[in-house]
């Protein structure tokens, strides 16, 4: 495995890292994520993501317990959580959703390290831009909570590179701790923002990246081309919206040649989609999902598949993804 400094922090990643979105409590329970996270260390995985929304909290709990089982060291591993969409959604719950006020920030932290049984959490994220809270108010919000002790790093998602720069001006301005990493989307269907709009960060401000969905959901390990397979992502209760990407004829095409490259540098179609991520030198970290152990051994082979890919294997593959990618 390799170990990646995340953006200019002195913190180090290890290259592939594994998520719980979906999968923890609804696909996967503790004891699955028990074995799983196992499998992943002993591999040499030292980032487990997640998210306050996932699963309503409950990943955080099905996360939390397994890792209190698996009694690792904690400086041996990193653990990330996730806020904006917040728990609490109903009546009198204005402050508590859709938002990166300072209120809602500093009281959902504690529900996360409740729900983790940890005394602090490596990284959080503001899970997407909020438009009704000015940045500075999100800034200071998230630089108290690493004053605070509960957390080590904050970063973003999904944030335009303007919101993402503001957000590091105001901190060095006023002497915060500033944003260190971006979570965006990044697979062989989905490159703009981190190919284009976020390019002069890596250096300006040092960002690091750690990514989500290299397989597209799993649109990349070619197990949509025939429609959708019963026990998919696609075929679980509300994820329709992910239905028209995954059963896209010109991406299911595309799949199917890069199989033949697959082949040709002896890995499956997911391990070269993977390592495909990781080859980007400004990504910290490309994280993984699987919703069964097999999976995620499989993924965790794209780790030996990076050396593969050649300039000459990246230019083809190059040639049948970036045509129809976003
Ligand atoms: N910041 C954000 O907004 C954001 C958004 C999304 C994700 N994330 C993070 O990124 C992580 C990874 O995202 P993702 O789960 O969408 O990753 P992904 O790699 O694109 O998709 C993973 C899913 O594909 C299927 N799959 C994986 N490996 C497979 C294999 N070898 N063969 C067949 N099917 C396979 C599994 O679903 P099925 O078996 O159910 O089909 C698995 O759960 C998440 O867990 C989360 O931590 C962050």
């Amino acid at each position: 495995m390799q170990y990646r400094r995340l953006g200019h922090s002195g913190l180090q990643v290890s290259a592939l890292s594994l998520g719980s979105w979906v999968t923890y409590h609804n696909q996967v329970d503790t004891a699955a994520a028990r074995e799983m996270l196992a499998a992943a260390f002993d591999a040499g995985v030292n980032f487990f993501d997640n998210a306050e929304a996932y699963a309503g909290g409950k990943s955080e709990t099905v996360m939390g317990d397994a890792l209190k089982a698996l009694k690792w060291p904690r400086l041996n591993y990193i653990v990330s959580t996730k806020f904006y969409w917040g728990l609490d959604r109903e009546g009198q719950a204005v402050n508590r959703k859709d938002t990166l006020n300072r209120k809602y920030l500093s009281q959902a932290i504690d529900g996360s390290l409740t729900r983790f049984g940890l005394d602090f959490i490596d990284l959080v994220y503001c899970h997407r831009p909020d438009p009704h809270t000015p940045i500075e108010e999100t800034v200071w919000a998230m630089s108290d909570m690493i004053d605070s002790g509960k957390a080590l790093y904050w970063g973003t998602s999904e944030w335009s590179a303007e919101a993402i720069r503001a957000a590091w001006e105001i901190a060095d301005r006023r002497n915060l701790h500033k944003p260190v990493m971006e979570q965006p989307q990044y697979n062989l269907f989905h490159r703009e923002r981190v190919e284009k709009e976020y390019a002069a960060l890596y250096e300006d401000i040092g960002l690091g990246l750690t990514t989500w969905s290299p397989l597209a959901s799993g649109l990349l390990t070619g197990k949509y081309r025939d429609g959708i397979p019963a026990d998919s992502r696609a075929a679980m209760a509300g994820m329709g919206f992910l239905v028209d990407g995954l059963t896209d004829a010109a991406r299911n095409a595309a799949v199917v040649q890069l199989d033949t490259i697959a082949a040709e540098i002896g890995c499956s179609t997911s391990q070269l989609a993977i390592a495909w991520a990781a080859r980007n030198p400004h990504v910290s970290t490309v994280i993984t999902g699987a919703s069964r152990m097999a999976q995620l051994q499989e993924n965790l082979g794209a780790s030996a598949v990076l050396e593969r890919l050649t300039p000459e294997v990246m230019a083809r593959i190059d040639a049948i993804s970036a045509p129809i990618a976003m």
